[in-house]
């Protein structure tokens, strides 16, 4: 039970979603406080400056009606009492006493409190309205305090004093109950954002859920199966994109093997099963010697073309795009292609092919095995398929941006249209060429093409059926 909740809980740090919603429930709540905290500081002040005013305002009114009636006291009386006025807010309680000039009371509100008598009330000052002060008196209540000076009788320049005190119970209640207002305000904002926060986040990471449960899903019967990103955010767009196109990677690497696979049992079954009825037939009855050695010499001709065959596929699968098994040196790419041409020549001289090779002398900066397989597995093609008596040719030139280009081309049979995408197929022989030329395995164009791609280079042929084909390859410059 305590572990089960200590892994709920360390889930619940771990996960983005809380950790946003956390992020944003905080934020939310500073500044919602900060905003209440301004706003309720505010109020405090306009009140302050409320109640100050009542209480001048409250000063000049009955100084304005003693002018009025020439000093007469009971013409304020209303005002004294404090009895509500129509015009005044009616909850403001306050009391007044009013003093003459040897500080004698001359009038009262009758309902002022003792607490309040006892009040100490400023100093009467020709600038009353600076020294107003709040006090609390016994009875635990507060009171705004104004002393002010009060001329009696303009004729008798009769003076005297007036004091009030305003009961700040009510202003004070006021505030008390928006401070609750705001409280209760600020926890249902908190409690709205932190659920909207959740919907957000949860809503904005939907896209994680998605790609994580398609990744548990691949099956390698379902790798056609893509996500659906057109409407994702755009931080987690290119993660959807990049999972599509490794999707697709897997798709078509997963085609190519099972399509090698298949092709290579195909391409193994029908030697292996001539190899078995050739033996059963010899076995059949006795023989004589030289059946036995044609028997032998054809079995072993069989055997080699497969024993290529499975070279190659080794080859392909093996070197499959790792760069690491590449075994870099420097190549004088001249004398190395005279080197392989010497090879070829008497293979050439049978069947009365010329060959030639053209060019400067440069370096390339690759793996001389490999080099070795392109260059002889891209002549072996040119001899093989073109007919006694015609060219073979090899130009090595540097491009402008200083990479190599070696161009192989021959006058032979040529490559029909419709086959020029194929050629680089695995096992796949144009059908041209497997008259012309029945040994062959469809594995050397592959095998040149992997080798290319790992040196960073590419490979292009051209050709026009009948009238011969150009290879070219092209070596970044990397030295
Ligand atoms: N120089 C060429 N002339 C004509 N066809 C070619 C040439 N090189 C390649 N091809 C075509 O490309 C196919 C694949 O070549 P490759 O992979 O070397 O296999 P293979 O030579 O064993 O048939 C050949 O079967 C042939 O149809
Ligand atoms: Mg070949």
């Amino acid at each position: 039970m305590f572990l089960k909740n200590v892994e709920r809980i360390s889930r619940f740090k771990n996960s983005i979603s809380s950790r946003l919603t956390i992020s944003y429930m905080l934020v939310s709540l500073t500044a919602l406080i900060i905003i209440g905290l301004f706003l309720y500081e505010d109020l405090n002040l306009s009140m302050f400056d409320f109640e100050e005013k009542y209480l001048i305002d409250e000063v000049y009114l009955i100084q304005s009606l003693l002018d009025e009636r020439h000093g007469d006291l009971s013409a304020a009386n209303s005002e004294i009492n404090a009895i509500p006025h129509a015009l005044k807010k009616a909850s403001y309680r306050y009391y007044v006493q009013i003093f003459d000039s040897e500080g004698h009371l001359l009038k009262r509100t009758s309902t002022m409190p003792k607490s309040v008598q006892h009040l100490k009330f400023p100093l009467a000052t020709p600038n009353w309205q600076e020294s107003m002060m709040t006090q609390k008196a016994i009875d635990k209540k507060t009171y705004l305090l104004v002393t002010a000076p009060l001329v009696l009788n303009h004729k008798t320049q009769k003076n005297g004093t007036i004091q009030i005190a305003l009961d700040l119970a009510y202003p004070n209640q006021l505030i008390s109950l928006y401070h609750w207002h705001i409280a209760l305000l600020i926890l249902g904002v908190f409690i709205i954002s932190a659920l909207l926060g959740r919907l957000v986040t949860s809503r904005g990471l939907k896209p994680l859920f998605v790609l994580a449960n398609t990744a548990e899903n691949v099956r390698l019967d379902q790798l056609n199966q893509r996500i659906n990103v057109s409407d994702w955010p755009q931080e987690l767009l290119s993660v959807g994109q990049a999972f599509n196109k490794m999707l697709s990677r897997i798709e078509n690497a997963f085609k190519r093997l099972n399509k090698s696979t298949s092709e290579l049992a195909h391409e193994l079954r029908t030697p292996v099963a001539s190899l078995m009825l050739e033996a059963e037939v010899a076995r059949t009855r006795p023989r004589d010697i030289a059946y036995y050695e044609k028997l032998v010499d054809s079995s072993l001709e069989e055997l080699k073309r497969l024993t290529e065959i499975m070279n190659g596929v080794l080859f392909l699968a093996n070197t499959n795009h790792s760069e690491t098994c590449l075994n870099l040196s420097k190549i004088e790419v001249m004398s190395e292609l005279k080197n392989i041409l010497n090879l070829y020549s008497a293979l050439a001289k049978e069947k009365n092919i010329e060959l030639n090779l053209s060019g400067i002398s440069c370096f390339l900066t690759a793996d001389t095995v490999l080099f070795h397989r392109v260059i002889s597995n891209l002549l072996a093609n040119a001899i093989n398929y073109t007919p006694n008596g015609g060219k073979v040719s090899i130009s090595l030139s540097i491009k402008q941006d200083r990479s190599i280009q070696i161009n192989i081309s021959d006058t032979g049979i040529g490559i029909p249209k419709e086959y020029h995408e194929q050629i680089f197929e695995d096992f796949f022989r144009a059908p041209n060429a497997k008259t012309f030329y029945e040994q062959g395995s469809g594995l050397g164009l592959p095998i040149v093409k992997q080798i290319m791609e790992l040196h960073g280079g590419s490979i292009q042929i051209e050709s026009v059926e009948k009238q011969g084909a150009t290879v070219q390859l092209v070596f970044p410059n990397i030295s």
